[in-house]
């Protein structure tokens, strides 16, 4: 039987899991477990990155591990670990950093929405897509699932990766290719739809959180975005209808069912009774997520076991990916 290639993906545990983490990334994070070897990331090291204290506590750390074994992603099949238990993540960000351009960083579009905002301009947001290239070469990742705003940085992983190689004339480094979710990486704000759903929206009500309060969560489908078409259609058409066709696109993903059987099934169907029953539908399956949330958040061992796991699944790779580096560069890190 051929052997399992790796996959690696990364979350940062910054609180405020939202449908479209979901959608766009656990949903794949679920599917691809069986298929590959996957290491799953939680990025505390990331977190870091945006000095606030409140990312630093285990709080964030649990709730994110409780969410990821809700959506049936599973430890036996997969790694889940975290990223400071791994030393030597940051032992190759440094070396990564020497193969790296101030002009390429600079050129990253998250950082300079990032850097605009003028809040925490630290350093470390200007490398952070170098941390991310340890993440991956680390493990020799042949595949990473991430969303489409990660894109430019796996570029930038990829050109490093490369130029590592390159100059010492060796394959030390993989060139990793990207898995993106292409229904559902751009689910939209739900007030404004020209913006992607994003935790940090300074208006929560364009976000649904995945640990909302269920009363809250109607309240807001009720006052999404549809249009104003006269009569209405519940058709999907990203560009002429973006309203509708995001909600159809989140009552499809959570469903499972397809876009085309839903807009036959609300042919002639008005805007409220479509509300309606996507309200129905998502608070349905956010009620018995966080039913089983509680269930694993409860259990602060079974987590601490499951990270510890990983850690030691994983750890003896990471440290002979290193001593290797230490015979190309010389160096005894
Ligand atoms: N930066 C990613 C995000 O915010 C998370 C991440 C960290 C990641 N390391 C990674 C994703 C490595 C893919 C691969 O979404």
């Amino acid at each position: 039987m051929k052997k399992k290639d790796l996959l690696f993906s990364a979350i940062q545990p910054t609180g405020g899991i939202t449908i479209g983490h979901y959608l766009g990334i656990f949903k794949l994070w679920n599917l691809l477990q069986n298929k590959y070897i996957c290491l799953y990331c939680i990025a505390n090291l990331h977190s870091l990155s945006i000095l606030n204290k409140n990312n630093l506590i285990n709080v964030n750390i649990f709730d994110l591990v409780s969410l990821v074994l809700s959506f049936n992603i599973d430890p036996h099949k997969c790694i889940i670990f975290l990223q400071s238990d791994i030393v030597e993540h940051l032992k190759l960000y440094w070396i990564l950093n020497c193969y790296t351009y101030i002009g390429e960083l600079n050129r990253m579009t998250q950082f300079k929405e990032k850097s605009n905002k003028k809040i925490n301009n630290n350093l470390s947001l200007f490398s952070y897509p170098v941390l991310m290239a340890s993440d991956i070469l680390l493990y020799d990742s042949k595949y990473v699932c991430i969303g489409y705003d990660q894109l430019q940085h796996l570029e930038l992983v990829r050109v490093i990766s490369k130029r590592f190689n390159k100059i010492y004339n060796c394959n030390f480094f993989v060139y990793p290719k990207h898995i993106i979710s292409k229904r559902f990486s751009r689910i939209m704000s739900l007030l404004n739809v020209k913006k992607k759903m994003s935790k940090s929206d300074n208006n929560t009500n364009n976000v649904i959180f995945l640990l909302d309060n269920i009363d809250l969560i109607k309240y807001k489908i009720n006052n999404c975005v549809t249009d104003s078409d006269n009569p209405p259609k519940i058709i999907f058409d990203i560009n002429n209808k973006p309203g509708i066709s995001n909600l159809l696109n989140i009552l499809s993903g959570i469903k499972n069912v397809s876009i085309k059987s839903l807009e036959e099934y609300f042919y002639k169907s008005n805007y409220k009774k479509f509300k309606d029953i996507l309200s129905k539908e998502l608070c349905n399956f956010i009620k018995l997520l966080q039913k089983k949330f509680n269930f694993y958040r409860k259990d602060k061992d079974l987590i601490k076991n499951i990270l510890l796991n990983g850690k030691n699944r994983i750890k003896n790779i990471a440290k002979k990916k290193i001593l290797n580096l230490n015979k190309i560069l010389n160096l005894t890190i």
